[in-house]
């Protein structure tokens, strides 16, 4: 059992572990008579979400194997740690990048990047999502002929990707992959409607966090596109699906000297 109970010597009654709780009355409850909090889980597994871990103010909760807490100054007061100029720049700074260093990213950066993505939100903090890291330059080589291959089984993605190809498979020996010397691959079971946007997190904030240890990244949906219309590409390396999404790391080759236009998106507050 994740949440194990209440320590009571700790607990003040205020009753936040009722609201931070997603599903409350399914765990925390007040128990009428003693207007105790009482946590019962009956016999069922929490969603390991850790909401009344980090709003306790009395840190009363006790659990048991969901890993520890930790903490920074500046926790309560996001805007003084990072002010709303900063944390902008750092989102429109990032970018695509398609060309990269030869050098290896060490294996203790790449590490950092994917424990950011460890805490990507997942619908229902399932969590069913793996992580594989491929650095061998000849399975990367493979698996891009393999994509190709399938993107040109398709005529009218074919229609749009053909022009593309044409370029880039003489300038980069593993087109697909930008001869970046690292791929991140997110395999996930859940082929249901949030299975990809789980995907689609996990991906943002391992990119996210690579563009602050200085690493560039690429979003590779013609992995997915590929995976898609044929598993026997993700079968071939052994990845777990069905649905698959990756994207290039490495130090990148190329700098960036500004934000690109956008144009400002209409809204309408109604
Ligand atoms: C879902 C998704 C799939 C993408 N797939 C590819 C891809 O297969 N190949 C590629 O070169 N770029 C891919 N990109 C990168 C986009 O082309 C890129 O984000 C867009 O052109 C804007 O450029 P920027 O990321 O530098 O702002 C993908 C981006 C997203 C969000």
């Amino acid at each position: 059992m994740p949440i194990v109970g209440i320590n009571y010597e700790k607990c003040n009654g205020c009753g936040i572990c009722l609201t931070a709780c997603p599903l409350p009355g399914y765990y925390y409850n007040r128990n009428e008579e003693t207007d105790q909090i009482i946590y019962d889980s009956h016999g069922k597994k929490c969603l390991k979400c850790g909401q009344c871990i980090t709003q306790c103010p009395e840190d009363a909760i006790i659990y048991e194997k969901m890993g520890n807490t930790s903490t920074f100054e500046g926790i309560q007061n996001m805007d003084s740690y990072l002010p709303y100029n900063k944390s902008f720049n750092f989102l429109a700074a990032c970018r695509s990048t398609r060309r990269y260093k030869k050098q290896q990213v060490p294996n203790e950066i790449l590490e950092k990047v994917l424990k950011a993505m460890s805490f990507a939100p997942t619908g229902v903090n399932m969590r069913a999502e793996t992580f594989t890291v491929i650095s061998d330059q000849e399975v990367l080589r493979s698996l891009s002929s393999a994509i190709i291959e399938e993107l040109k089984k398709n005529e009218i993605t074919w229609r749009i990707f053909r022009r593309q190809f044409s370029i880039i498979t003489t300038i980069y020996d593993i087109p697909v992959f930008y001869d970046a010397p690292h791929v991140i691959f997110i395999s996930s079971p859940l082929n249901i409607v949030f299975g990809g946007f789980n995907l689609g997190n996990i991906i943002t904030y391992g990119r996210l966090a690579a563009q602050s240890l200085g690493l560039g990244t690429c979003w590779n949906g013609w992995t997915q596109m590929a995976n898609d219309s044929n598993p026997k590409i993700r079968g071939s390396v052994k990845l777990k699906g069905p649905l698959l999404i990756a994207f290039t790391i490495g130090y990148p080759d190329v700098a960036f000297h500004r934000i690109p236009p956008r144009i400002e998106k209409e809204v309408r507050f109604i």
